[in-house]
């Protein structure tokens, strides 16, 4: 079968629910993919910073297989011998007394929304079915019902509803006075991604994230950050909003947790949050399972030992340099932090995509202008030139 084929089959049988590049990956390591017709590209979105660590990554794979042969799956009525692993790996490296693992992203995110409200009953005294939780203009957090339905994308939110929307006040991303003007007795925590990814590599405003921890604080509120997407090295930190040296009341992570190969994501606080939900109170059948706690322990042990985070830093400032040092009208501005770069044209950014994949190079737009790089953290000094030459020669054919 050729690209054509898998494509037909996918349009005739699949939900079409994603709008794919016409690209069939076949395999994969470290920065590259190869396609059914074995032509190869550099992955530029890195499964949404899913593989931080590089596709198929030998370490990681390793444990994944010598897991495997062991045990997978236990019900959580019994214990396993990988997730206390996995709690104190994540304890020793985030200073968080507790966490709670879960699969998905936006399992997560309804973990520490389910948290919040539980906090603010027991512990804040909020009247029952009353908590608040004020999240941002622009985020974005997954797919779930409750998720979209404090989304203001119509692409997510239109047609699902109804919605509970006054459970989930919005203020203005960046925007400190109108995140004051919408605390009330009820709020319960505020909840945003210190950068926004899929908004388009949105950096808030300097003192943005301090004076939301002032205001949490002042207002007896939990403070969570959605690091799914900026987390575990993506934003040259371990988390993006280290870049303010704050300590928020919950952090929720993913993604690159997984290593590429297994879901795993988790919600991150200390036992004053953790502990207000109690046996049988919350759960998944996958959570917590022995072969994603083992895939997850090593992701984060290779994270470290191949010093990802700081290669972030160093290589997406190259990477920076190197775009804005192009010289179109094109071009609106280049913004990023660490290897996770919104390049803002001043049109339409799907043709540019299409015509990167000719040459070799994956990437995806996200909203209608912006083109997210975001590869690999394994990248290279010569695969980011080789990039950045790529790039120029699409920018220009379009000048
Ligand atoms: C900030 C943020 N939160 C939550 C999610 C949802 O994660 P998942 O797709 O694993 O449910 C995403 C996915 O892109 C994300 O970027």
């Amino acid at each position: 079968m050729n690209t054509q084929d898998y494509i037909n089959i996918e349009n005739e049988l699949g939900a079409h629910n994603y709008h794919p590049l016409d690209v069939v990956i076949h395999e994969a390591k470290g920065c590259w993919v190869v396609d059914v017709e074995g032509k190869r590209f550099l992955d530029c979105l890195a499964a949404y910073s899913a593989v931080n660590q590089g596709h198929c990554h030998p370490a990681i794979m390793e444990t994944f297989m010598e897991q495997a042969k062991k045990v997978t799956l236990t019900s959580r009525a019994f214990r396993n011998d990988q997730l206390p692993r996995l709690y104190k790996k994540l304890n020793e490296l985030t200073g968080y007394e507790m966490s709670l693992p879960m699969n998905s992203g936006a399992e997560a995110v309804e973990s520490a929304i389910k948290l919040a409200r539980r906090w603010a009953y027991d512990v804040k005294g909020v009247a029952e079915n009353k908590a608040e939780i004020i999240v941002a203009t622009g985020n974005f957090h997954g797919r779930t019902t409750t998720i979209v339905g404090f989304s203001d994308d119509p692409s997510s939110n239109k047609g699902f509803g109804p919605y509970c929307t006054e459970a989930f006040p919005m203020h203005e991303y960046g925007n400190i006075e109108d995140l004051k003007s919408k605390i009330t007795p009820n709020t319960a925590a505020v909840m945003i991604e210190p950068i926004q990814g899929e908004g388009g590599i949105v950096i808030p405003p300097d003192g943005y994230l301090k004076a939301v921890e002032q205001i949490c604080r002042e207002n007896n509120v939990l403070f969570i950050c959605d690091e799914i997407q900026s987390g575990l090295g993506r934003s040259g930190k371990l988390f993006a909003h280290q870049y303010e040296d704050v300590r928020p009341d919950m952090v929720i992570i993913g993604k690159a947790l997984s290593g590429g190969f297994y879901p795993v994501s988790a919600v991150l606080a200390d036992k004053n949050v953790m502990l207000v939900i109690h046996p049988g109170e919350h759960g998944s059948t996958f959570g917590g399972n022995p072969l994603g706690a083992a895939v997850a322990v090593k992701s984060l042990e290779v994270m470290v030992d191949e010093k990802l985070i700081e290669r972030s830093n160093e290589m997406g400032n190259y990477f920076m340099e190197k775009l804005r040092a192009i010289d179109s009208p094109m071009i609106e501005n280049v913004r990023g932090r660490g290897l996770w770069i919104g390049f803002v044209l001043k049109t339409k950014a799907r043709p540019y995509c299409e015509k990167l994949k000719e040459e070799g190079l994956l990437c995806k737009e996200t909203h209608v202008n912006i083109i997210r790089f975001a590869p690999p953290l394994v990248i290279t000094k010569d695969e980011i030139d080789w990039a950045v030459a790529k790039i120029e020669k699409v920018v220009k054919s379009f000048d």
